[in-house]
């Protein structure tokens, strides 16, 4: 079908230059202003377009599918996380679901890193003492924080980001650990030289580091929870740039409270903007405001996966990137 027959409706505002090709090829429209599309317009929109296209700030809920009518076909989401949709009733009601996987893997793993770093070396820490003008000098002493090589980095999920944040933690000489629902193959485990732990217990036992790759679905929620939290050292480090609900923040927040845990790098909450207020006061932490594919390449590439995505869905093919429930 000539894709400009199709009626698209977007539920933000995107980069400039994803926006024009959405008007040059679609007949769509575009959010006028930035912020999450309120629940009534985005029931409007679910009954008026073809393809909506969502981002992670839209809950795509049974309700609202049932009350989609039957124009809605495609929900062509602007991001690689689809847990703010239900991908399964979506199918039930025959409306396919696409997201764009691989648009921001390295500059995922990228802010992984910088989390690890920023943690294990206290580097908001120095640099508060640096604003504050209460530097005195190097001293043998001050702020000491933790060597990187030679740790043990447990990574949980070892996906697409959580293979780009093994590459990189090899760089820096960490010895790479793994859950994951399968094992890799030989090819991609041996040159990380990685060993796979079908337990994640056991893992967290052996981990100086742990990173959150996996994505939030019913069986991930609170897999870091407090029983599973006390199996890491006191000298541990948790960082998650995936999705906050994989770990119990309030046992997180009281573990860190308690010197149970060294730190945390977070760029991900369990409620969203809601973040519990101990954490933020923590000196041991570093927060970000999920930032882990903030970069302009990132999400002109998110852009270009989602329309290769919406195309070929209007040329009556499978969108690549098609969400199996
Ligand atoms: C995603 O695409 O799911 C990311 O979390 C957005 O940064």
């Amino acid at each position: 079908m000539p894709t400009k027959r199709l009626s698209v409706v977007v539920t933000r505002r995107l980069p400039a230059p994803v926006e024009a090709r959405l008007t040059e090829l679609f007949d769509a429209r575009l959010a006028e202003a930035d912020g999450a599309m309120p629940r009534e317009a985005l029931a409007d929109a679910m009954r008026e377009a073809d393809i909506l296209v969502t981002c992670l700030s839209d809950k795509i809920d049974a309700a609202l599918l049932a009350g989609s009518g039957d124009r809605l076909k495609l929900i062509a989401n602007y991001g690689a996380g689809v847990d703010h949709i239900d991908v399964a009733t979506a199918r039930q009601r025959g409306v396919l679901v696409s997201n764009t996987p691989g648009a921001l893997t390295e500059d995922t793993a990228d802010m992984t890193l910088a989390l690890i770093l920023a943690v294990i070396r206290r580097m908001p820490e120095g640099m508060a003492r640096m604003q504050a003008d209460e530097w005195e000098g190097w001293a043998p002493e001050a702020l000491l924080g933790g060597r990187l090589s030679g740790k043990v980095l447990g990574i949980l999920g070892m996906g697409r980001i959580g293979q780009a944040v093994a590459r990189r933690a090899r760089a820096f000489g960490m010895r790479i650990h793994y859950h994951n629902r399968r094992r890799l193959h030989e090819g991609l485990e041996e040159p990380l030289e990685a060993t796979f732990h079908d337990s994640l217990d056991r893992m967290l036992t052996m981990s100086d580091v742990v990173s959150v790759n996996c994505p939030h679905t019913p069986s991930t929620f609170h897999l870091l929870g407090a029983r599973r939290l006390k199996l890491l050292r006191p000298e541990s480090i948790v960082v998650n740039t995936s999705r906050g609900e994989v770990i119990d923040e309030n046992a997180l927040t009281r573990m860190l409270r308690a010197g149970e845990l060294a730190g945390a790098g977070l760029d991900v909450y369990e409620h969203g903007r809601d973040v519990n207020p101990r954490l933020r006061a923590l000196p041991n932490v570093v927060l970000l405001p999920h930032m882990g594919s903030a970069t302009r390449e990132a999400r002109l590439e998110m852009g270009e996966r989602m329309l290769v995505n919406m195309q070929t869905f209007a040329d009556g093919h499978r969108p690549p990137d098609l969400v199996v429930p």
